[in-house]
């Protein structure tokens, strides 16, 4: 593997931005599935607030965090202070209210990891899952959303990764490999790796934002309109950013040692973190650090086989992208 750390990218990487940035503009949402989803969210509100005069609903997730490619279902969160109700209640009390408005195919998944009611809207089309109150997943929402609009090539290499793991199967946590959030997280703490740098660490620049959920303190600067011209000593082009994305995850990444931790805008030891050996179900094969629940590897769900797996991915990916006539097709080809 050493002497292909030394490898340098092909001579006509910058051929492929063209072609990565059609498949890019090809898969963001178009202005009218915005609008709709603002309409069942307006709708869902009206509803709530029927029964709960004090609860409010958010959007999180990539239909909210600008990650999200067209016809995303929708992730809302219901922020509710009922202490005397317990979770699985006002989930079955939720479904109970949207069932009776003319919402389709509402489902009360109480016995998921994260309980949750799901459900059709027949006006726009819209599926739906709603969860109670996940805040922290609200907040880190808009951490990425304000990571995406520093610099425009994180979006784009995002989507590019988030397309190339779905189309290859590797974004599936129910089969031990990674999350779109996690890749997300993968993409940032990639741009703030470069050098120079074209992301800067949010959480370790001024505090301008700051909450508390669940005890946690989250923390952030949060004015990224200061910082849209920070990355432009960094000319790097999409072609070669998805080129040395997969070059990483392939031959360089320290699978042994390395946890990536978009919180310090570095990479950090496993050691330091006590991820070193299994605890439970954790097994630590690939560590990413979330921002905020800092004892939460977004790697747990993945285990001894899929990290074959998706180590194998990433070089395949590596290798199209350094010899393939046509890396973009070869790229997403359906596993
Ligand atoms: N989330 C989290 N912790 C996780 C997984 C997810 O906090 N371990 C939260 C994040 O706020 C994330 C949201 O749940 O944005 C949705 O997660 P996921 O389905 O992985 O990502 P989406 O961005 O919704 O991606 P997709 O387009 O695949 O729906
Ligand atoms: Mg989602």
């Amino acid at each position: 593997r050493s002497y292909k750390r030394q490898m340098i990218c092909r001579r006509d990487i910058d051929s492929l931005n063209v072609p990565f940035l059609s498949i890019y503009q090809s898969l963001i949402p178009p202005e009218e599935e915005k609008v709709k989803q603002k309409q069942l969210l307006s709708l869902l509100e009206k509803l709530v607030i029927k029964e709960w005069p004090k609860a409010r609903l958010y959007l999180y997730g990539s239909c909210a965090n600008s990650f999200g490619v067209s016809k995303s279902d929708v992730d809302v969160c219901l922020a509710i202070e009922e202490a005397h109700m317990d979770k699985s209640k006002i989930i079955l009390k939720l479904a109970d209210i949207l069932q009776s408005d003319n919402l389709q195919d509402v489902q009360a998944l109480t016995h998921a990891r994260v309980p949750i009611v799901k459900l059709m809207d027949p006006v726009t089309g819209i599926s739906c899952d709603i969860c109670i109150n996940n805040l922290l997943a609200v907040v880190n929402t808009k951490l990425l959303w304000d990571y995406s609009r520093i610099d425009a090539r994180l979006r784009q290499l995002a989507f590019i990764i988030k397309h190339w793991a779905k189309s290859r199967r590797v974004n599936e946590t129910y089969h031990g490999t990674l999350s779109s959030y996690a890749y997300v997280l993968m993409c940032i703490n990639f741009l703030q790796q470069r050098r120079p740098a074209i992301l800067p660490c949010l959480q370790e620049m001024d505090t301008t934002y700051s909450v508390t959920v669940d005890d946690v303190d989250c923390a952030f600067f949060d004015q990224v309109e200061k910082l849209y011209d920070f990355g432009h000593h960094n000319k790097e082009t999409i072609g070669q950013l998805v080129w040395g994305f997969f070059y990483y995850w392939a031959y360089c990444h320290d699978y042994t040692n390395a946890v990536i931790s978009v919180r310090t805008g570095s990479i950090i030891s496993k050691r330091e973190k006590d991820w070193t050996r299994r605890i439970g179900n954790d097994r630590h094969l690939i560590c990413i650090e979330d921002p905020f629940e800092t004892s939460h590897d977004l790697g747990r769900v993945v285990d001894k086989h899929s990290i074959k797996v998706l180590r194998e991915e990433f070089e395949r990916a590596a290798n199209i992208m350094q010899f393939d006539p046509n890396p973009c097709v070869k790229l997403f080809e359906p596993y």
